[in-house]
């Protein structure tokens, strides 16, 4: 499968790499502006800086760096990537981890409960003020809760959380609206029983392992820290490694509030950070997309609320272009079909690389595993992997664990509201989290994007999508 190719600097990004100065960093921009590309030049940037003071100073402690990314595929890529970018050195301690194995790396061994559980344990307690149909909401508020405010995980007081009585719920939409008496329950009565539960189990959450490892003894602090995808990390996250980095350090931010898709939200000053025009850096130019990509993505999240560390996709910011994106209606075989005779008239699959992409994973693949294997093409499965595949250049992956990706062409079959549901209010929290996982999904592309659904069952999405911007095929 294949990753970056490296790449000559521009000038946008040679003045993020000449800012040396040691302190807090934000890089942001849309998607496919080169945020990660440039964080790792200016990883190994900082890498060479600190080796040569190093050795000119006779210090014996090595230069530890640490890259943080939020899931396992894109702990494997940049893997892949930094592979090449930095140096073998016996004096460099470079860890490049997802959030969750770092976090368990300071705090040892936890037994950890995870979603569905935490949604089981919750249930009960949510029942009493949600409808069945907004229980995986106020499952996500609990984790919005405890990801924005500081508690104790071991001695566990609701009080620490009231600043969530009064805050404006920011990245969580305008619907269901969640009123005082709600936060009330939510943190008086169904959090502190939830956390009841999972000490009778003997058992965390990840919420709880992030205020562990901020509280946990260091090690020798970081020197060169870099948080990819850093819209998707909480505060407490955030606040945890702050407390682990040296004085004086390089810490980087890369960042698009447009392409949040987990239920977080923090503002700079909340985490102690000063987030002043000198340390931002804000990157325009569309590297990846081809204009007619970026312009088929932008109706997705356009009119969403813009933060200040969003950016939408533009096509004037697009260097290359191409043909229109394609839109298959029919059956979900014939999506199948349509998408892969094409890919196989357009597409070098030697050299080029492939994403099947959808909203949920398991058994969700099936058909298109079926259909691949039927054809003949190779194809590897990319979900949670953190070691990228050698092998072949077609890959299945969820959307949520191609963040931060990028491959040649992207399918998106299968776009049914069986697999998006969301509220119907105007501002419907689930609603906004989809609109920008599908923009998401589609930036991913690099050359082409083809997109499937079934006529009646199609998600709501697809009537978002302004005809213009592609080609329609019925089937
Ligand atoms: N200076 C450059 N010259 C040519 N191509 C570049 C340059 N910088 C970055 N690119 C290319 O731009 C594409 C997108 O880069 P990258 O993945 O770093 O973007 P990103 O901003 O991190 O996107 P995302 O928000 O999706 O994570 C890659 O194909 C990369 O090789
Ligand atoms: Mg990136």
């Amino acid at each position: 499968m294949r990753v970056l190719p490296p790449v000559t600097p521009t000038p946008e990004q040679l003045k993020v790499l000449a800012d040396v100065k040691p302190g807090f960093r934000i890089i942001r921009g849309a998607a496919g502006s080169g945020k990660t590309t440039t964080a790792l030049l200016r990883l190994k940037e900082q890498i060479r800086v600190r080796l040569d003071r190093r050795e000119r100073l006779g210090h014996h402690a090595p230069v530890r760096v640490l890259v943080l990314t939020f899931n396992r595929t894109l702990e494997g890529y940049i893997t892949e990537l930094a592979r090449n970018a930095t140096p073998q050195d016996d004096a460099l301690d470079l860890e490049i981890k997802t959030f969750s194995r770092w976090a368990r790396s300071l705090v040892g061994d936890v037994d950890i409960v995870g979603g569905d559980e935490t949604a089981a344990m919750l249930r009960p307690h949510i029942d009493s003020f949600a409808t069945n149909r907004q229980h995986e909401f106020f499952v996500d508020e609990v984790q919005y809760v405890l990801g924005r405010f500081e508690y104790d995980p071991v001695d566990f007081d609701p009080d620490d959380l009231s600043g969530y009585l009064t805050v404006e719920r920011e990245g969580r939409g305008k619907a269901p609206r969640v009123a005082r008496p709600t936060r009330e329950k939510l943190i008086y009565e169904a959090i502190p029983a939830y956390m009841d539960s999972k000490r009778r189990r003997g058992k965390i959450d990840w919420s709880d392992l992030t205020m562990l490892a901020a509280a946990a003894a260091s090690r020798d602090a970081y020197d060169v820290v870099i948080v990819d995808e850093a819209q998707d990390f909480s505060a407490n996250q955030i606040r945890a490694i702050q407390q682990h980095l040296h004085d004086p350090h390089n810490t980087t931010f890369v960042l698009d509030a447009v392409q949040r898709i987990y239920p977080q939200y923090f503002r700079w000053r909340e985490v102690g950070i000063n987030a002043r025009p000198e340390i931002i850096h804000t990157l325009k130019t569309n590297y990846r997309n081809t204009a007619e990509i970026a312009a088929f993505a932008y109706p997705l999240v356009e009119g969403l609320p813009l933060e200040d560390d969003g950016a939408l996709p533009d096509f004037e910011a697009c260097r290359r272009s191409g043909a229109k994106p394609l839109v298959v209606a029919g059956k979900y075989s014939d999506q199948l079909r349509v998408v892969i005779d094409r890919l196989e008239e357009t597409a070098d699959f030697d050299n080029e690389s492939v994403a099947l992409l959808q909203p949920r994973g398991g058994g969700w693949f099936n058909e298109a595993r079926r259909v691949l294997a039927q054809r003949a093409i190779p194809y590897c499965e990319l979900t949670r992997q953190n070691e990228w595949p050698v092998g072949p250049n077609v890959a299945l992956c969820t959307i949520h664990s191609a963040k931060g990706l990028e491959f040649d062409h992207v399918l998106l079959p299968g776009l049914s509201q069986q697999v998006t549901p969301h509220g119907t209010d105007e501002g419907d929290a689930d609603l906004e989290r989809l609109r920008r996982m599908l923009a998401m999904a589609v930036g991913r592309a690099r050359k082409s994007v083809m997109v499937g659904y079934k006529p009646g069952e199609e998600s709501s999405l697809i009537g978002l999508l302004v005809p213009s911007t592609y080609e329609l095929v019925r089937v």
